[in-house]
């Protein structure tokens, strides 16, 4: 992971929050190659689950919302974790991972249990101190919206892009008349005041979610239940992740959140363990119910095809964007031996890479190798527009190292054969780093077949 962070940092991709005021804990930057991926990484879950599909609607609803909306969806009265100081430092820890951590089973634990666990079984902080109560620790961060700093002004940054979709249901049903099934799409911030963000970009305060809330008949849940499953393991490929590396993990009856019936996290094989990445949840009737309760608009459904009445059940999709970020360059990281040296490079999907292709010209002072290294690149900018980057730093075994280290699948050398003999080019393979020379539409080609 250390390397990970650090390779992130020199190369681009993601900057510790706030870095020169020394930080801000649980946030992080995302860099030009950063930013580049984690947009390859939304658009590639975009297409899938969006674009590609008949029953999906998009939504981009606000990040701050009526105080209401998080009373009736559960996390005002149940958005806590368990939260225990330790005595002589005043640190504060998460009880529920001390225990875990212990190899203690908190299955089904209410904050009673864990205290009594933690007498029984002598817990200790882990600088080996004394530990305090567990007690209920609000994870949403509370705002005011407008001057007035009251009760009634009090607002949440969202916990979850969810809710922002089960508030928009009727404005679906009334703008396109979906058929069920059918559901809303999201991609946007969510914020949680985590007690202890760990773990790079797995664990932060401030992060980015991909969502779906899928209504069905709630005879036919299993259906679409399973549907999903099987798309979020093709979109784990989609991206390059090694399917061996993502493992289904079904939660137990007792440790299901409120308003779930089944649900299935998809875990991977982090640096640091198994660990979450994705959930896919059944959230039965909970969310339309309460909002319909609680707000007095009828969110029910008529189904024409069936002549019956319902609340739509829902099953929700959720996978973090962040936590791909971070899985992606986990299983990308490779390290090998090139002509006797140590190379790192990242073994990017070139469908997902923030730099599909490298151009450069073998010598930067040769008028005629820049001009004719600057029409190709002008060429295949066209053909895979925001792809490409024009690259004449360093010596070209540097430009190598260089874009073996972000990821760039394909790098194209021209050379003096290229503009005194025949118009070919080497294209370079980053993970085998061997040579062809090909000519540009053959180039083409190849590129096409690998995206
Ligand atoms: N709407 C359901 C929901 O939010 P969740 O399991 O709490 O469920 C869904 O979160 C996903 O969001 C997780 O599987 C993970 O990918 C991501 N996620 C949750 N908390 C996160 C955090 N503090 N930092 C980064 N990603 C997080």
């Amino acid at each position: 992971m250390e390397e990970i962070i650090a390779l992130a940092k020199r190369r681009g991709f993601i900057y510790q929050g706030s870095e020169i005021y020394g930080g801000l804990a649980g946030t992080w930057d995302y860099g030009h190659l950063g930013l580049a991926l984690k947009n390859n990484i939304k658009n590639t879950w975009w297409r899938r689950f969006v674009l590609d599909r008949e029953d999906m609607y998009g939504v981009d609803a606000a990040i701050l919302m009526n105080q209401n909306v998080w009373k009736a969806s559960g996390h005002v009265a149940g958005f806590f974790d368990p939260l225990v100081d330790d005595l002589k430092t005043n640190k504060r820890y998460r009880a529920d991972s001390l225990l875990e951590e212990a190899g203690l089973s908190i299955k089904g634990m209410s904050i009673e249990d864990m205290n009594n666990l933690i007498k029984e079984k002598g817990i200790k902080s882990p600088e080996g101190n004394p530990l305090g109560e567990v007690r209920q620790f609000r994870m949403m961060f509370t705002t005011h919206v407008g001057a007035n700093q009251d009760e009634a002004s009090v607002s949440y940054l969202r916990p979850e892009t969810a809710q922002g979709m089960f508030v928009n249901f009727k404005n679906i049903l009334d703008s396109f008349h979906p058929k069920i099934p059918f559901g809303m799409a999201q991609i946007g911030k969510a914020f949680r005041n985590e007690i202890a963000p760990r773990d790079f970009i797995f664990r932060t305060r401030e992060f980015e979610q991909m969502e779906i809330e899928y209504f069905v008949n709630p005879k036919a849940w299993e259906t679409s239940f399973d549907h999903f499953r099987n798309e979020m393991h093709a979109f784990a490929s989609d991206v390059g992740l090694n399917p061996a590396k993502v493992h289904e993990h079904e939660i137990a009856p007792e440790d299901l959140a409120h308003y779930s019936k089944r649900t299935i996290d998809f875990e991977f094989d982090f640096p640091m363990g198994i660990k979450e990445l994705y959930g896919l949840a059944y959230r039965t009737d909970f969310d339309l119910k309460s909002h319909s309760d609680a707000s007095g608009v009828d969110l029910s459904f008529f189904d024409e095809e069936t002549k019956e009445r319902y609340i739509p059940h829902c099953i929700e999709p959720s996978l973090g964007v962040d936590r791909t970020v971070l899985a992606v360059l986990t299983d990308a990281y490779s390290e090998d031996d090139v002509g006797g040296e140590k190379r790192v490079y990242l073994k990017l999907s070139p469908k997902i890479a923030p730099v599909l292709i490298a151009v450069s010209p073998l010598l930067k002072n040769k008028t005629q190798l820049v001009e004719k290294a600057r029409e190709v690149y002008g060429i295949l900018r066209k053909e895979f527009p925001g792809r490409i980057m024009f690259d004449d730093n360093g010596n070209i075994g540097k430009r190598y190292r260089r874009q073996d280290e972000i990821g760039t699948p394909f790098c194209i050398t021209i050379d003096f054969d290229t503009v005194e003999k025949d118009q070919t080019m080497t294209l370079r393979y980053r993970d085998s780093a061997t040579q062809d020379r090909l000519s540009i539409e053959q180039i083409v080609k190849v590129v096409k077949e690998a995206i």
